[in-house]
């Protein structure tokens, strides 16, 4: 996957929502750490499955390295204005390093819910599609498109591989609080440490729209992350925003740079 994205790449991509732009660059930060603990804790599993489903734990565990590989190209390029962040990497470095060693059935399970969250992050931006068109640049909107629709496209995997080899509900539960703090203390750190590079942490509209784009956040994720918990659940019974699939299929991965599919005008 090449998008085209380097250390010139600007990490201010939307102008017109700076603040955002923070909040979507800090999801991009924790991405370089969560997606290679979830491809390995995929790969412990599919060893012990192997059949139809240890294949596409591998397949899952692979889309989810090329993720992490194009946000790693990114981040670089927000590390070089915001150097603040270099500390909320660190320390995702050390907590998913500390994760690494638990068991495998915890480690599902996290997977199971951190792929949840990735879910409700794709449904929340199919109604908030404009903050990725307008005067944003294409480039950065197609590689966040693209995962988003990759992250709708394997919603499932995670919760089966889980639910395969250990679906204890009370181990879910916890672990799905664990995704949910560790998701937020990154998400709020690495947007302050963005905005304070930018000298907008104390501007009162940037804290409104914060607050704004926060609490609609949170009434997608916070709903599906609880439905989630209960044993009757399965991530197929949550409805995709079905443009994501056709997006996807339209993509062209040969040449992302030039012929990609742009961002949909509207839902
Ligand atoms: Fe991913
Ligand atoms: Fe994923």
């Amino acid at each position: 996957m090449a998008f085209g994205i380097d250390e010139r790449t600007n990490p201010w991509w939307n102008p017109a929502a700076p603040e955002f732009v923070a909040a979507a660059n800090a999801v991009s930060l924790i991405m370089p750490f969560a997606e290679p603990f979830v491809a390995r804790t995929a790969r412990l599993a599919s060893k012990s499955l192997g059949g139809p489903l240890g294949d596409t734990a591998e397949a899952f565990a692979a889309q989810e390295l090329a993720h992490q590989h194009e946000h790693r190209r990114f981040n670089a390029a927000v590390r070089a204005v915001s150097p603040g962040v270099r500390h909320v990497e660190r320390a995702l470095r050390w907590v998913f390093a500390r994760l690494g060693r638990r068991s495998l059935a915890s480690n599902l399970a996290l997977t199971a819910a951190l792929e949840c969250i990735a879910y409700s992050l794709a449904r929340w931006t199919s109604a908030h599609l404009p903050l990725f068109q307008g005067g944003a640049d294409p480039v950065v909107s197609r590689m966040y498109v693209w995962h988003l629709a990759e992250e709708v496209e394997h919603k499932s995997v995670g919760f089966d591989l889980w639910w395969a080899l250990d679906g204890r509900p009370s181990r879910y539960a916890r672990n799905a609080v664990l995704a949910l703090c560790l998701f937020v203390a990154a998400v709020v750190a690495g947007t302050f440490a963005q905005l304070w590079s930018a000298r907008r942490l104390w501007n009162p509209l940037a804290w409104a729209r914060l607050v704004m784009w926060s609490l609609s956040a949170g009434m997608e994720i916070l709903p599906t992350l609880a439905v989630s918990c209960f044993t009757s659940h399965h991530p197929t019974k949550l409805v995709d925003p079905s443009w994501y699939a056709l997006w996807l299929r339209d993509f062209d991965t040969s040449s992302a740079t030039a012929t990609a599919t742009s961002v949909p005008r509207s839902t």
